[in-house]
């Protein structure tokens, strides 16, 4: 397995290019078994979890090329082989369970493994269920796998989601394109990567209006067509990287960065002392004085701070001055970091869901664990800032969600190398 090597080697300065969401792409991808017409989508990220998705998408029987590079995805789902989405990649990645409103709108039918807890928690799908269930589907669940049944086609509905959940509003949305009649889903997830789905199926002619806010209306079609698709920015991604500057010091500006995706957290970093200005190409983002002050945290679904963001934001506020307490509200067991900041000097402690971080004036490199996706850019953004050498094992967890992580750390200056494993 593969490592990372990284040296604290002071302020970063230049441009970093951010790439098209991880989080968008795996719901648009599972969209193109929505139609018979080929769908195709530009700006898509490099990642395993994208070939995870790919290879899923095959596995049905949809055509799936990357080119470009990766940065294209041609898709067609013209004639699939079949609606069951086995155990063993599900496992792999959660959002393979996406594949499951789309299958069921337009075949009547899908098995969908379970996908079985991960390391950050339980993740059920009961949400999901719910929704699809509204819309007249019969769900069973048998073997680990959920027997998704709708014989007579699916039937719109008014359905209120008990916690506004972004897999399941994505499910029941694509789900609601082919069913007959109106569906109103209330307490829809707001994120930025479902308003991106909803304009991608409004393109292959879904009748969708209210994405982005609490209440999302879908008036069933008999069929979508085909479309071409821009991959929206990551803003996962964003935040991660204007976390460099904030920790290291410098100036660094996000290429294709907006912040109308990040401004929460933005407003955060405003309160911490990091100054994030919009300019023609991005987000600029530089200490406005000195040492960043603690900040207090609280994860909530979007538009407020992202869970996503919360292990990154957390390496900061490890050296801030003053105490910072972070509290984590949407996944059970998000912590998996701290115990591995502790090792690089870090003063954390954790009780349930929070944390609480006292900043030290400096962390110390170490050799540390990446226990899941965003825990791995964590430790990352830690040894930028920490005095001496840190490596970074288990970085599949990284080649998840980042592409280029050490290219584009290293355009800004920092020392990072990636050491092959065995
Ligand atoms: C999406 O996961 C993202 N993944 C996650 O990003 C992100 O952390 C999460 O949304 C929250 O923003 C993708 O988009 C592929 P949820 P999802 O359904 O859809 C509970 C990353 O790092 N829940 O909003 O699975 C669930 O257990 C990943 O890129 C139920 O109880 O998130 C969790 O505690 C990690 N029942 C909470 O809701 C359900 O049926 C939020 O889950 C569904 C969810």
């Amino acid at each position: 397995m593969d490592s990372i090597l990284v040296t604290g080697n002071g302020p970063l300065n230049g441009q970093i290019p951010i790439a098209g969401a991880k989080n968008a792409c795996l719901t648009l991808m599972p969209a193109t078994l929505l139609s018979e017409e080929p769908l195709t989508l530009t700006n898509a990220p490099r990642l395993s979890d994208i070939k995870t998705m790919t290879a899923l998408l095959q596995s049905l029987g949809a055509e799936v090329s990357s080119l470009q590079d990766g940065q294209v995805i041609a898709m067609s789902s013209h004639n699939l082989t079949s609606q069951t989405a086995d155990y063993d990649i599900v496992r792999k990645m959660r959002a393979s369970n996406l594949v499951l409103g789309p299958l069921l709108a337009r075949f009547g039918q899908a098995v969908v493994s379970l996908p079985g807890g991960c390391a950050i928690g339980a993740r059920p799908m009961d949400l999901h269920v719910e929704g699809l269930e509204a819309l007249g589907a019969e769900i069973e669940l048998k073997d680990g796998y959920l027997h998704a049944g709708a014989p007579g086609g699916l039937k719109g509905a008014v359905h209120e989601m008990r916690f506004a959940s972004v897999g399941a509003t994505e499910n029941i949305v694509m789900a609601a394109t082919l069913a007959k009649g109106t569906t109103v889903l209330k307490n829809a997830a707001r994120e930025p990567e479902i308003v991106d789905l909803v304009e991608c199926l409004r393109k292959m002619g879904a009748q969708i209006s209210g994405e982005g806010s609490s209440t999302i209306e879908i008036q069933g079609v008999d069929r979508l067509h085909g479309a071409t698709h821009q991959v929206v920015t990551d803003r996962i991604e964003l935040g991660t990287y204007m976390l460099a500057p904030a920790i290291c010091g410098g100036e660094v500006e996000l290429l294709g960065g907006r912040m109308s995706l990040v401004e929460s957290f933005a407003a955060k970093l405003d309160a911490a002392g990091v100054s994030v200005t919009e300019t023609q190409n991005g987000l600029k983002v530089a200490r406005k004085n000195g040492r960043v002050q603690a900040v207090d945290v609280v994860t909530e679904p979007f538009p407020g701070f992202p869970t996503d963001l919360q292990a990154q934001m957390m390496a900061l506020m490890c050296t801030a001055e003053g105490t910072s307490v972070l509290e984590e509200r949407i996944f059970e067991n998000r912590f998996m970091h701290a115990p591995e900041l502790v090792r690089m000097g870090a003063n954390i402690e954790v009780h349930g869901g929070t944390a609480t971080v006292t900043g030290v004036e400096a962390l110390k490199g170490a050799p540390v664990m990446a226990t899941d996706l965003r825990a791995s850019v964590s430790l990352i953004l830690a040894g930028l800032a920490a005095e001496g050498e840190t490596t970074v094992s288990r970085v599949y967890h990284l080649d998840r969600g980042y592409e280029h992580v050490v290219r584009k750390l290293e355009g800004v200056g920092a020392k990072i190398e990636r050491i092959k494993g065995e």
